[in-house]
């Protein structure tokens, strides 16, 4: 959620924390903040707003110092104000601290703490932690480290925490549960902290994950040292970093957002290079070889995720049906986590999350996991908390996803989730080879069909355009492109702040059709098809309310063509590959109505990318 970063070396920790803020603003943006330490001055600048607010502020004053502490928000407990910005420092003013995450019983620690006299000046969960330090290394007079392990024992919740003591300019101290945290470990007994590695990438490859309830001591001079919150010693294990840092720039395009858009024929293209072999007709994924009794076994799927990973998984559920013949139940994470859900033998859950760490839907697994079910993860961020906490799974290779709003993430997964059904219809012979080849051969042409869509942009344009002002939207769409049409809605309303309905086009007359007048635009995904017919039904009913219906058909289409006041052509694919293709030009109309209307697409308001807390 919040962005986490820190410095400790002979070099300037300025640059490198205002470089990696904002490398990570994307993880929170409403406050920013950075604590520097040079010869026993503890620099603490901090306020509202985005980093470049933070430069502003921090521009005319001395920002030296060989060890640093930055923090971008996303606020959890209390507004987003200057005091509520993170670094918070301790009673004493010794301590600064940045945290990620919440302190679930920070309230009763926070009464304990003022009984004896500690007063706070922010809202915040972080306040009274490193105020907790401060006082559990005052009564037993331990080294911070220690302070800091001891004190962890004692809070429940999730955080990832750095820590700087202004009496010892040699040392970093972080800590992590629930939230992750990275260490790099460059030349020269440099060192480099963060919430995820894109801050680290251009200055080392080798780095230490920290895993849950691991407490770090970064020493100038001896190195890194790890312990458990229980206090057991633990070998730190360094990793070669594989990011490239193209890959988390912008290359040439005004956004993120938009960038991600049109990579899509190169991110749907690898998440199945190297997995489907055409000419032998097989998809080799290891996650599916390598526990086939299990899915051919397998009485029930239970999708968990959140967002538009949890739209992937209605399209997933729409995949495993049809071709598998497994009974599919697609839970959005959150609430599947604070039921008493029924997990039977032969039960598979499978979890797909973007960042891989996202906070629901890391406690639904923990949850499916004690009750006995096998877990598959699809995740895109390789080495993230969820793909670790699963028993296997699939990565989508998309590549970083730097914008708030999900778009090449969403085709990655739904191409990976559509070659796991084909591999179990496969193992469980419930599709003809014949069928299973013509699929995958249809699969492989998706990525040219994506290129062909991204070619209706000025179209798309156009009719963003005439649409830009409307208060209201409707998405409607019937079998496969019923989640393209949640989707689409979502999208929409994330970025530029416009209500927006995604619906089951049978469905509108249940209620919906009555918000259908003049002024409401309606979005149908109308392709050719199994449902194609009904769908135009559902056309003409709008159209004899007056809505305005603006279709996403296949090439070549003539009847919705003079039914509707708008057409954007898709090339034709195979119904099942379908919200692949679709879901393209609705991602590209809501950049633009996002754009037009003054939003920020990549950081829109009060979002985060990554949603660390429940
Ligand atoms: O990282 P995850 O896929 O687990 O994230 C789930 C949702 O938070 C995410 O998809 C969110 O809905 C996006 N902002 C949608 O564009």
């Amino acid at each position: 959620m919040c962005g986490i970063v820190g410095y400790l070396g002979n070099g300037d920790a300025y640059p490198v924390m205002i470089k990696g803020l904002k490398r990570l603003e994307y993880r929170g943006y409403d406050s920013a903040g950075v604590a520097i330490l040079e010869n026993g001055d503890l620099k603490l600048y901090k306020c509202k707003g985005k980093v470049a607010d933070l430069e502003n502020l921090v521009e005319k004053s001395s920002k030296t110092g060989g060890i640093g502490i930055g923090h971008t928000r996303w606020a959890t407990h209390g507004v987003p104000n200057d005091v509520n910005a993170h670094p918070h420092l301790s009673g004493d003013q010794k301590l600064a601290l940045i945290h990620n995450g919440i302190i679930e019983n920070y309230a009763s620690i926070k009464a304990e703490l003022q009984s004896r006299g500690h007063i706070f000046l922010s809202d915040t969960d972080t306040e009274v932690l490193v105020h907790f330090i401060e006082d559990v290394r005052a009564k037993t007079g331990v080294p911070l480290f220690e302070a800091v392990r001891m004190a962890l024992s004692e809070v429940h919740g999730a955080y990832a925490i750095v820590v700087i003591d202004k009496e010892n300019p040699n040392q970093l101290i972080a800590a992590k549960k629930s939230s992750p945290l990275v260490i790099g470990i460059g030349s020269d007994d440099e060192y480099f902290i963060a919430s995820d590695a894109t801050p680290i990438i251009e200055y080392t490859k080798n780095v230490v994950y920290l895993e849950d309830e691991e407490v770090a001591l970064i020493d100038r001079k001896e190195g890194l040292k790890i312990v458990t919150i229980q206090n057991q010693s633990k070998t730190p294990y360094i990793q070669a970093l594989e990011l490239k840092l193209e890959a988390i720039e912008k290359g040439g395009y005004d956004s993120f957002m938009l960038k991600e858009i049109h990579e899509q024929p190169r991110s749907i293209r690898d998440s199945f290079r190297g997995r489907i072999n055409l000419q032998h007709g097989i998809i080799k994924m290891s996650g599916i070889d390598d526990h086939k009794d299990k899915w051919i076994a397998a009485n029930r799927i239970i999708i968990v995720a959140c967002g538009t990973s949890w739209h992937a998984g209605l399209v997933a559920e729409y995949l495993f049906e049809e071709f598998a013949r497994i009974p599919v139940e697609v839970e959005y994470a959150s609430e599947f986590r604070y039921r008493d859900p029924v997990i039977m033998p032969g039960d598979i859950v499978i979890a797909i999350s973007q960042s891989g760490e996202t906070a629901d839907t890391l406690a639904a697994i923990e949850l499916a996991k004690e009750r006995g079910a096998f877990i598959f993860g699809v995740c895109n961020v390789v080495g993230s908390t969820i793909s670790r906490a699963t028993h296997t799974g699939a990565y989508t290779h998309a590549g970083p996803e730097i914008g708030v709003a999900s778009t090449k993430a969403f085709t990655a997964q739904v191409t990976v989730l559509y070659q796991i059904a084909l591999a179990v219809a496969q193992a469980r012979q419930t599709l003809s080879q014949d069928r299973v080849t013509r699929l995958m051969a249809e699969l492989n042409s998706v990525p040219d069909k994506v290129e062909e869509v991204l070619k209706t942009n000025a179209i798309v344009e156009t009719i963003a355009e005439i649409y830009k002002d409307s208060r209201n939207a409707l998405y409607l769409g019937r079998g496969y492109s019923f989640p393209v049409a949640l989707e689409g809605a979502l999208k929409l309303k994330e970025i530029s702040y416009i209500h927006a309905e995604g619906y089951p086009a049978a469905e509108m007359k249940h209620g919906p059709i009555a918000l259908i007048d003049e002024e409401m635009p309606v979005f149908v995904i109308a392709t050719q098809g199994q449902s194609y017919e009904k769908v135009v039904s559902n056309i003409q009913e709008v159209k004899a309310r007056k809505g305005k219906i603006i279709a996403i058909v296949t090439a070549g289409d003539k009847t919705v063509k003079e039914l509707a006041d708008h057409v954007i052509e898709i090339p034709k694919t195979d119904d099942s590959l379908v919200p692949i293709v679709s879901v393209i030009p609705l991602q590209l109309l809501s950049y633009h109505v996002a754009v037009m209307r003054g939003c920020n697409v990549d950081q829109p308001r009060n979002l985060a990318k990554s949603v660390t807390v429940e």
